[in-house]
């Protein structure tokens, strides 16, 4: 029997991605769909005009697009076909289990109701475990450009759906926004029963990464790439297994780094740290999760063994309970061996 490509092997290992914003998962097309149907007005003519308007210089030149992007969501029908196009998408990638972010500020702050953005994405995600067979955990995310106020606020707007969701993150632009900023809400989040995590070290300092570990107790840094600027910050990570979700293409497109080939994904292995693939915001830069493996994979020289690694702690750092953990790791490492 031929060995499988890695290609081939990618595509079919089981696997979960654990930093995904749904409101990233946007494609034109769907875009123009929505904005007819809802009478929104988009500034592009065509789908090829708004791929080529995805060329970023920085995280805050892509916030700008993806903000303007979600501003045609406004019906349940919106975010439930939003988030149910995703899913369709990454079955075919073999995905068994997805961890959601959502941004309800971006749309309560346009006046649509917290209730009608969550109740379209967890009827789409209900659907999708029904259907597809892929599980999800649902995490909220706080804007840090916004006041800790404001997060509280939504706290308050998202109690009725507490069962709904597992953890709370932070993100948007993160220069000038640490992590300190939402010490007093994640401690309130944290009573309420909510799992956190944040997005720290994408652009901003590994102080901030500090800020999140010890200011707001996360269990899961998404991004965290500037750890490797403070050996002792790497040691605390490394040791207590904090998960970094990485996103490879997206620290491509918004310039975290250069070149793909000199992504630190073997220097932070070889650290101990525990690591994760994952896509951010795939319609916006080029490649859902098994697009970032590949890439990855070519670029760096990745083996099955080095690529079946990353998707076992894909569940372990999931905020799944233990026993599908292990089942799910037992169908990675059954994969491996007849593949
Ligand atoms: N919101 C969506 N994608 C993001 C990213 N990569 N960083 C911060 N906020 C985001
Ligand atoms: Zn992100």
């Amino acid at each position: 029997m031929a060995a499988t490509s890695i290609e081939k092997f990618i595509t079919g290992i089981p696997k979960a991605e654990l930093h995904l914003h749904i409101e990233g998962t946007f494609e034109p097309e769907l875009m123009f769909e929505i904005a007819k149907r809802n009478n929104k007005k988009i500034k592009y003519n065509s789908v090829e005009e708004v791929r080529e308007a995805y060329k970023f210089n920085n995280l805050q030149e892509f916030l700008d697009i993806y903000y303007a992007g979600a501003g045609v969501l406004l019906e349940e029908r919106d975010f439930y076909d939003l988030t149910y196009a995703y899913l369709k998408k990454v079955h075919s990638q073999n995905l068994k289990h997805t961890e959601v972010f959502f941004d309800p500020q971006t749309h309560t702050d346009r006046g649509i109701l917290f209730g009608t953005v969550i109740t379209g994405i967890h009827k789409a995600l209900e659907d999708g475990r029904t259907h597809l067979g892929i599980s999800y955990k649902l995490i909220m995310s706080f804007l840090r450009h916004l006041s800790e106020e404001e997060a509280f606020n939504t706290l308050e707007q998202a109690m009725p759906y507490k069962d709904w969701i597992t953890a709370v993150g932070l993100d948007s632009s993160e220069v000038g926004h640490p992590p300190s900023k939402f010490q007093r809400v994640y401690k309130k989040a944290a009573e309420l029963g909510f799992h956190t995590v944040a997005h720290a070290g994408e652009e901003g300092p590994s102080e901030y990464i500090w800020e999140a570990l010890r200011l707001l107790n996360v269990v899961r840094i998404d991004h965290g790439n500037r750890c490797l600027e403070d050996e002792q910050l790497v040691s605390e990570l490394a040791n207590r297994q904090i998960p970094l979700t990485l996103c490879p293409l997206s620290n491509l497109e918004l310039k975290v780094i250069s070149n793909l080939s000199d992504y630190p994904l073997r220097k932070m292995m070889g650290k101990g740290l525990l690591l994760t693939i994952n896509s951010d915001d795939p319609a916006y830069f080029g490649g859902y999760v098994n697009e970032n493996f590949l890439r990855l994979a070519e670029v760096l020289d990745l083996s099955k063994k080095d690529v079946c690694d990353l998707a076992k702690n894909s569940f372990r750092a999931s905020f799944l309970d233990e026993k599908t953990k292990i089942r799910l790791i037992e169908s990675v490492e059954e994969y491996y061996r007849n593949n």
